[in-house]
């Protein structure tokens, strides 16, 4: 093994106005991933992270709110790291640029780059609003685009035809804050001149630091010419005042990567690390950022000049990871797929995703994709059908016939070291963030596993006479192979291996250089170590996800639809209506509203149309439950004949919900 390194790791810091979601955790889990297998090696590898909770959102929120903006991030703060460690994602320190350490850094790097003459001010006009008396940052206005006159876009940029704009081109502007029309005002405001660092970017861009396609992405932006960078903003504002200019505060951007080093400085202080060590000009330490692709600008550009222009070192590498897409499409709150950590977690183990995260993960910044049937296929034939899998077959036996020993004998030596051998191309894709690569080579070797027992059958050969010493070599071999498998898994399911290591009686493993089979040694009896994915939890996870717009909550009472006339008891009575699963969804060609349902009355399959596709993406009605009038005369419509209908009720576009029975209800049951 390479000798022993020294290594900071840091994940992009979480605003602090909003809630874990399951796009964050792609970053949190790839990062932890990489520095537990770091660990694992037995490399010194710190972990540090921190709440990003400066800013004008942060401080509007508190507001609406009704609280201080402290309360705020103090509450956000614990919910984070609720979230995370509950994703067994485990951080050396877990801090707040909101922080003592964080002031003085701040601080300290802003006074260094001023002496160094790389800060200059200058007054710039910019849109304020008269009644909040505050400036407004561009995504705080709102108005008609220039271009294409659409309604309600940002003071940046058009969501309908793309355009980018200075808020003042708006028309009909209005502040998002007050709903005022915006002024225009001058302030005095301080830059860091990051054309300085022209030379410096230039170099430090291509010299190995980062991903090609981000270097790539560099040079266009070093070719369009660098502009010096806005560092302050005017009160009222959650921040650091600058300390030699009242009134002015340190925009958020420039104190949340120095809050990189003020949660290691905390971390030094806890447990008497070198701050200096990792930090000065020419450390020999290693320092790796892992970030999304949407933030690469201020890591690859703004932070590295700022180190330098204040005497710090810069970052060993930066490695960017593209965004989560679900099911093919961004999150959305309507469909139900903006999935908090925490609602992820009331629904799910939280192991299943990180396996899935990891398989899909490669070193680039393409975007990945949670399918929740790919989902569920792979942690359930891979974890549950392959890796567990080996332990169940085995242990049984080792119980009943060996009282929990296993044998003094290596069946097959050269199967053994196959697996060892492994670990040197495991650990290379691990080292280079190809997780999805080593999670197949560790699969090919479960399926080796799987294969030798499938071969040797010790279910039969505990029927033969005399061949106890047989039975009790094949299943130590596969408990054996069982336990490397689980080494080399250690990293992404730390929960697993720790279970399998109880089972096992050994302690945490290292990682498997020189590893020995475990011969005449004792161990637990068996237990599940994980169960299948269950996809009603699936289910159950999207429609608490789902958030409809505000139902009109003060329609006046003229609004609703006068009552019907009455009806005879025998007529309602006449009307059969019974629990359906809804077990295929598709969209109709030609029609907006409508979508063709197929559901099962309990054997009886129907043909359904029903208008609710405003409501509802098709898949995400598979499998679920509604009530149905059974009884209905056919219809033939535009697009074939509707067998029955679905109950729902609501007054339209994302605001429709179907009638969905309790799952303990059966397809064909009636409906009273
Ligand atoms: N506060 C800044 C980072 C400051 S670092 C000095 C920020 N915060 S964030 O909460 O918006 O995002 C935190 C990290 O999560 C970022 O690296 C971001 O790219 C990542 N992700 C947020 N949503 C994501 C997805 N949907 N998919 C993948 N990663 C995503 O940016
Ligand atoms: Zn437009």
């Amino acid at each position: 093994m390479s000798s022993q390194r020294t290594i900071l790791v840091t994940s992009a810091l979480p605003y602090a106005n909003g809630p874990i979601h399951i796009g964050h955790l792609v970053e949190y889990i790839q990062t932890d991933i990489w520095v537990r297998f770091q660990k694992q090696r037995g490399h010194t590898c710190y972990y540090v992270c921190a709440d990003d909770t400066h800013g004008t959102p942060i401080m509007l929120k508190a507001q609406q709110e009704g609280i201080a903006p402290d309360a705020l991030i103090e509450r956000v703060h614990k919910e984070h790291q609720a979230d995370f460690a509950d994703f067994g994602i485990v951080f050396d320190q877990y801090h707040s640029t909101h922080s003592d350490e964080n002031r003085a850094y701040s601080t300290l790097i802003y006074q260094r780059l001023r002496d160094a003459g790389h800060i200059e001010s200058r007054t710039i006009t910019q849109a304020y609003d008269p009644v909040k008396a505050m400036f407004l940052p561009d995504r705080f206005i709102k108005g008609e685009c220039p271009r294409c006159g659409a309604k309600e876009q940002y003071g940046d940029s058009c969501e309908a035809c793309g355009a980018t704009y200075a808020p003042t081109d708006l028309k009909n502007a209005v502040s998002v804050v007050s709903g005022e029309k915006p002024i225009e005002k001058e302030s005095l405001h301080y830059f860091f001149k990051l054309p300085d660092f022209t030379g410096m970017l230039a170099e430090w861009t291509q010299a190995g630091h980062l991903q090609p396609e981000v270097a790539n992405k560099m040079t266009e932006w070093l070719e369009g010419g660098l502009q010096a960078w806005d560092i302050s903003r005017d009160a009222p504002y959650f921040g650091f005042e600058i300390p030699d200019a009242p009134g002015k505060y340190f925009y958020v951007w420039l104190d949340a990567p120095i809050g990189y080093m003020a949660s290691f400085k905390a971390l030094c202080d806890r447990i008497d690390i070198d701050f200096d060590r990792y930090w000065v000009a020419d450390s020999n330490a290693e320092l790796y950022h892992f970030i999304g692709k949407d933030i690469i600008y201020f890591h690859a550009l703004f932070w590295p000049a700022i180190l330098t222009g204040a005497g710090f070192r810069t970052p060993s590498a930066i490695y960017a990871h593209g965004f989560l897409t679900v099911n093919g499409e961004k999150m959305s709150k309507s469909r139900g797929t903006f999935i908090k950590a925490r609602t992820y977690l009331e629904h799910l183990n939280p192991q299943y995703l990180r396996y899935y995260f990891a398989a899909k993960l490669g070193d680039g910044i393409e975007d990945i994709d949670l399918n929740f049937e790919d989902f569920t296929q792979r942690v359930n034939s891979d974890l549950v059908g392959k890796v567990v899998n080996i332990a169940s077959r085995c242990s049984g036996f080792i119980k009943k016939r060996f009282d929990n020993v296993l044998s003094d004998c290596c069946d097959q030596p050269e199967l053994w070291q196959r697996f060892i051998d492994a670990q040197e191309s495991i650990a290379e894709l691990y080292e280079n963030r190809e997780f999805g690569k080593a999670m197949r080579e560790i699969m090919a070797l479960a399926d080796l596993a799987n294969q030798y027992i499938d071969e040797r059958k010790p279910w039969v050969i505990a029927k033969q006479e005399g061949a106890e010493q047989e039975l009790h070599d094949v299943c130590s071999m596969g408990l054996n192979l069982f336990r490397l498998i689980v080494a080399y898994l250690r990293p992404v399911l730390p929960e697993l291996a720790g279970e399998a290591e109880r089972f096992l009686q050994i302690g945490p493993q290292p990682w498997p250089v020189d590893a020995q089979p475990l011969l005449n040694h004792r161990i637990e009896a068996f237990k599940p170590l994980m169960t299948r994915v269950e996809p009603d939890k699936i289910e159950a996870m999207i429609a608490a996800s789902k958030e409809h717009l505000e139902p009109a909550k003060n329609q006046a009472a003229s609004e609703i639809e006068p009552i019907a006339d009455t009806i005879e008891f025998a007529d309602f009575a006449k009307i059969d209506l019974r629990i359906a699963r809804i077990v295929k969804t598709q969209a109709v060609e030609g029609a907006d509203k409508l979508l063709q349902l197929t559901v099962d009355l309990g054997g009886d399959t129907r043909t359904i149309f029903a208008g609710i596709k405003s409501a509802y993406a098709p898949e995400s009605l598979e499998g679920r439950l509604t009530v149905v009038v059974a009884n209905l005369k056919p219809r033939k419509m535009r697009f074939g004949v509707s067998e029955g209908m679905v109950l729902a009720a609501g007054p339209g576009g994302r605001d429709i919900w179907l009638l969905s029975p309790d799952e303990g209800a059966q397809p064909g049951m009636r409906v009273k």
